[in-house]
């Protein structure tokens, strides 16, 4: 059993922190509001930490998982940051879906201080991190993945190393683009449906066995008609997630024509006051004109 610390208890970090207790570890816990860290300690045990600093000292590995680049730079750098905090040999997760820009700028700060770097952003959202099911993209060097692979299992149930760092947030944008473009097919097919009056629950039966079928379709089908959309991964971060896939774009040349085109509708989603919506809120612009 590992002696660990995570930093950020959002929608996301507070159960897979959860998850790492019920493994059996030692968890030390920092939140910015720490209302939500005392709640934390509260439900799971642990400690409570005033700072990022003070959260990871000691530990063998600390995890964060806050909102974007900016943000993790600010838990990570400076005198309360978690590199103040952690000591050589210590090996660093961070599950932000944030930038390989950042992701590598990290890796090469902790390795001059002797702190093995590891970016991990995660898919399966709310559910696949209350449920302890989410899927884990890597990136770093073998050694330290191979130590912390069997801790971050505890939220997990694949965990992969993609390559060097960076690697592990070049396959999530990879993610982010693949689901642009399906969660507005999908829109399109659902609101055709109803326009269309069929029964959608058993279109979504029927077509849902077939080629058609995607976790989208399995998990967010039947909310999308029904227009509910107050829960989920919210339009705010996917469009910051879709900013990084095309600053990544603009260096490796590619073309991105149908994440561009969803990155407007999703914008229209945000004039609606649908920030916090789910990103299956594309329906919303169909529904309701
Ligand atoms: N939600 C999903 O379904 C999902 C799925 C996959 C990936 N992700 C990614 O996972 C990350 C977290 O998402 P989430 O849904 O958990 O977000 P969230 O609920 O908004 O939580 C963000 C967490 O980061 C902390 N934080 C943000 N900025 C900070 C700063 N400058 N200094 C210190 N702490 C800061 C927040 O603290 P406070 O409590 O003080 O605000 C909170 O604990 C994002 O990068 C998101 O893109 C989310």
């Amino acid at each position: 059993m590992a002696k660990v610390a995570f930093i950020g208890l959002g929608v996301m970090g507070y159960p897979m922190a959860g998850h790492l207790k019920a493994g059996g570890h030692e968890v030390t816990v920092y939140n910015r509001t720490k209302t939500k860290a005392g709640a934390w300690v509260e439900q799971h045990g642990g400690a409570l930490a005033e700072t990022p600093r003070q959260a990871v000292e000691g530990a063998e590995i600390a995890f964060s998982c806050v909102g974007n680049d900016d943000d993790l730079r600010g838990v990570v750098l400076g005198r309360e940051g978690i590199f103040a905090g952690l000591s050589a040999g210590s090996i660093y997760i961070d599950n932000t879906t944030a930038s390989a820009t950042v992701a590598r700028e990290l890796y090469s700060v902790g390795k001059e201080q002797g702190i093995d770097v590891i970016d991990a952003p995660v898919s399966g959202g709310q559910a696949g991190a209350e449920n302890g099911v989410l899927t884990v993209m890597c990136g770093g060097d073998e050694a330290p993945f191979a130590k912390a692979q069997p801790v971050i299992d505890c939220y997990a149930k694949a965990v992969t190393l993609m390559g060097p760092a960076g690697a592990g947030q070049l396959t999530k944008m990879v993610n982010q683009i693949c689901i642009a473009g399906l969660v507005q097919g999908l829109a399109e097919g659902m609101n055709f449906g109803l326009k269309a009056g069929l029964d959608m629950e058993k279109v979504i039966d029927v077509i849902g066995k077939g080629a058609a079928q995607s976790w989208q379709m399995d998990n967010r089908a039947s909310t999308m008609c029904k227009g509910e959309f107050e829960f989920g991964f919210a339009v705010d971060w996917m469009r910051k997630d879709m900013g990084i896939c095309f600053d990544e774009a603009k260096n490796n040349g590619a073309r991105l024509p149908v994440a561009a085109l969803v990155d407007q509708f999703y914008a229209q989603v945000q004039n609606r006051g649908g920030n916090r919506w789910d990103t299956s809120s594309l329906m919303h612009l169909l529904m309701k004109d």
